[in-house]
């Protein structure tokens, strides 16, 4: 990877600088995005190594191979006809950003409470699944079914779909053919309608922020939160629900830990993740191309939620067969290096990462213990 690419907020806030940003900022940040979006184009993307497979020595196949997709050209929504499919592609988008209603622990019908909080899909998913860097959902569709190195077996993209329901909506698997089930489906057909398959995006997950070469600091990122966070996400990093009473209204500012959040098995509690999503996402409202926390920040503020209490998931001993495709940052064991649980969950990862690629070249793979 090459220079850090993305220095619009650079390091100007120096190193023990808390980078915070008024709210005045953000609405500038409101106002030029759309602008800055557009300028932002090639120069600012994100450099990446070549996708493994692609024939070595064959240049245009190899560009094609890294193409990706920068317009997306998602129809929509609104005016799809009102005929069977418009309807349940509605309905998908529905469940997506009124998740608690539908199948939440306090949905009206009991046989549809799937998920176990009342968080959003689009919490995480930002813009209904369409930001770039705000884990974006477009293309997803087209790359499954895929090989997951977390069940070492292939995945359906109901059964991605299905590991947010257990682990960042703290629930339970959806039926096949429940509703629900096949409207989320539905719509995120419709978000990738005219990609091909295996559709690579510019802007897919969260970014890719420089690491630390010191572990990311918790306390040092309580004073991150507390200038930058605290105002929405609240002292107790509960959020904000959108009613007193009801809870299936969910969140106007979801939990960032606590009973009613994701639990310590989701994606997002995994440093890497949570750290560069806040970095391109957050405060609310922050794009990509004007990031409000420099990097040391956005890694600080993740440690310090990350080591916050939050649901527990039993058994994930068995997650990754193989434990050299266990993602650095996984907060659980086992591992296939002998670094401490500590650093993998708090980095930093630069010597994990060096110690596995040595693994993977004299071993291979590293099974493990607990696989089913
Ligand atoms: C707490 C945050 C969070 C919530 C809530 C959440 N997800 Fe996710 N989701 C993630 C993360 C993190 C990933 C991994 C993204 C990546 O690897 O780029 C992910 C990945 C996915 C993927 C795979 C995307 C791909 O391109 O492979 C799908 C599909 C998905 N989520 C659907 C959902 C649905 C549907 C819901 C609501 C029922 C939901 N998620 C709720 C955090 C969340
Ligand atoms: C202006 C209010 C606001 C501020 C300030 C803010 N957030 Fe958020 N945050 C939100 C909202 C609203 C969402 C959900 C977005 C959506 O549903 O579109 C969110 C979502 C999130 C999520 C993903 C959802 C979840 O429940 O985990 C994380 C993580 C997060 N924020 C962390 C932070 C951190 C860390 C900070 C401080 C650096 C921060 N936020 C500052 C309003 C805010």
């Amino acid at each position: 990877m090459g220079a850090y690419p993305r220095g619009l907020a650079g390091r100007a806030g120096g190193a023990i600088a808390i980078g915070a940003r008024t709210f005045t900022a953000l609405t500038f940040v409101a106002l030029t995005c759309a602008a800055l979006t557009l300028a932002a184009s090639a120069a600012l993307a994100q450099q990446e190594a070549p996708r493994p497979g692609a024939p070595a020595g064959d240049a245009a196949a190899l560009a094609a191979a890294n193409a990706r997709i920068a317009v997306w050209d998602i129809p929509q929504v609104d005016l799809l006809p009102d005929d069977a499919e418009g309807r349940l592609v509605r309905y998908g988008r529905s469940v997506l950003e009124a998740t608690a209603r539908h199948i939440g622990p306090d949905a009206p019908d009991p046989a549809m409470r799937f998920a176990g909080n009342n968080l959003a899909c689009v919490n995480c998913h930002l813009n209904a699944g369409r930001k770039k860097f705000g884990l974006p959902l477009v293309g997803a569709s087209t790359d499954y079914p895929q090989y997951s190195a977390r069940s070492g077996g292939m995945a359906s993209l109901e059964d991605r779909l299905d590991n947010c329901m257990t682990r960042s909506m703290n629930g339970r698997p959806m039926p096949r053919d429940a509703g629900p089930m096949r409207a989320l489906v539905a719509y995120l057909r419709i978000l990738s309608t005219a990609l091909p398959k295996d559709a690579r995006i510019e802007g897919a997950g969260a970014g890719a922020i420089p690491g630390l070469d010191r572990p990311a600091d918790p306390t040092r990122g309580a004073l991150v939160y507390a200038q930058n966070c605290v105002f929405c996400h609240r002292a107790d990093g509960r959020g904000l629900a959108r009613n007193a009473v009801v809870a299936s209204f969910g969140y106007g500012v979801p939990p960032l830990w606590g009973p009613d959040s994701f639990n310590d098995g989701a994606g997002m509690n995994r440093l890497v993740t949570i750290a560069n999503f806040v970095h391109d996402n957050m405060p609310n409202g922050t794009d990509w191309t004007m990031p409000v926390l420099v990097p040391e920040d956005a890694w600080d503020v993740a440690a310090y939620v990350v080591s916050q209490p939050r649901p527990a998931r039993a058994a994930f001993e068995a997650d990754f067969p193989n434990l050299l495709e266990k993602p650095v940052d996984t907060p659980y064991g086992p591992y296939a290096d002998s670094f401490p649980a500590e650093q993998h969950k708090y980095g930093p990862f630069g010597p994990i990462r060096t110690e596995i690629a040595r693994l993977k070249a004299v071993k291979g793979t590293v099974p493990n213990p607990y696989a089913r």
